[in-house]
């Protein structure tokens, strides 16, 4: 079976552009591939968090996973900090990995833009992310558009590890999704949407109430005209929202536009958050009973037992490779 691996930073709320462009397919991935899906918690480091506020995250995210539909029993769900073999890959391929390669990275780049000090952790957060994917021989990493440039890093690493020291690492492929693999901010369709954002009008988070989602949907910027239209080049806000409706519904593009020809964007923006608050208060549910069954702590601990038992054998080999020595 062909395996998949992704994973998500605990490092605020998820938004509705995490679960567009990534959770959801990894929900469907699960049955065809054998699938790893990590809360990466050591990259959450590489920017200052509050300890508890780090650790109440980190569960949010991990419930939000089986929230969103994956089954922790199919599927092997973990922190990242509980295989410790991400973080010794990671270092491996630290030493693989050029300056000139990682100051290329434009989240890099975002990240640290207009900052007077920069945790070497961030320069070197793409080395560990191909540890990740590289230590499960993954063949699919589902990611919104944002990561492609981790994964080209990620697949020049494998084949230079494997040029260097023999055939070691499969050679992943990213998986995005058509529409939706970027979803922009409500405030400003130039920006993605994102959880770091200091403005909670600029994005749904998955836990929003109801309320709030019809309250975020109707504020959300859209041009002066009043055709529902896809045409991301000259309306980028409506062909977001046009996005989002696609993917929250059954409704191709077309069949949207098409319902709201001559109708204008106060009906399409009301339907819109009713679509969303159909896919995303089942998911609150499910994640309010998660957190109240206690049942998370034994999900991660066989998550990553499982995980670490798959890593194992990999990183062997890689030591063996590099000339470690290994009893
Ligand atoms: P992170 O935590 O920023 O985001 C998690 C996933 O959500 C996707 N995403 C989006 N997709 C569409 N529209 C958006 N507005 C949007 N915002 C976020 C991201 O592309 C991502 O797939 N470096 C990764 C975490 C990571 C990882 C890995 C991913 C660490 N190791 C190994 C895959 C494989 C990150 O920062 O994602």
């Amino acid at each position: 079976m062909k395996r998949v691996f992704s994973g998500i930073q605990p490092s605020g709320q998820l938004t509705l552009g995490n679960y567009i462009g990534a959770l959801r397919n990894f929900v469907k991935l699960q049955h065809t591939h054998e699938c790893f899906f990590s809360v990466v918690d050591l990259h959450a480091i590489t920017v200052q968090q509050e300890p508890a506020l780090l650790k109440e995250q980190s569960e949010a995210v991990a419930a939000l996973f089986i929230a969103a539909g994956i089954d922790p029993q199919k599927s092997n769900v973990f922190m990242q900090s509980h295989v410790t073999a991400h973080a010794e890959l990671g270092w491996m391929l630290t030493t693989l990995t050029y300056m000139g390669e990682l100051e290329r990275m434009t989240q890099f780049k975002d990240k640290s833009a207009g900052k007077d000090s920069v945790g070497a952790g961030l320069f070197v957060y793409p080395s560990l992310m191909a540890a990740d994917i590289l230590l499960y021989n993954s063949d699919l990493v589902p990611v919104g558009d944002d990561q492609k440039q981790h994964l080209e890093l990620t697949r020049d690493l494998a084949g230079r590890f494997n040029a260097r020291y023999g055939d070691t690492f499969t050679i992943p492929e990213v998986y995005t999704p058509q529409v939706g693999a970027r979803v922009m901010s409500l405030d400003d369709a130039s920006k993605k949407m994102s959880k770091s954002n200091p403005n909670p009008g600029s994005y749904i988070a998955l836990l929003d109430e109801p309320d709030v989602i019809r309250k975020k949907i109707s504020r959300a910027v859209t041009d002066s005209g009043r055709e529902v239209k896809f045409d991301p080049q000259n309306k980028p806000e409506v062909s977001n929202l046009i996005g989002i409706y696609a993917q929250c519904s059954d409704k191709t593009i077309p069949e949207i536009e098409a319902m709201y020809e001559g109708l204008g964007y106060g009906p399409f923006k009301k339907d819109l958050a009713e679509q969303v608050v159909a896919v995303l208060e089942p998911l609150q549910q499910r994640y309010r009973d998660i957190r109240g069954s206690g049942d998370l702590q034994k999900f991660l601990k066989q998550g990553a037992e499982r995980a670490a038992a798959a890593a194992a054998p990999q990183l062997r080999d890689v030591k063996e490779k590099m000339g470690f020595i290994v009893f």
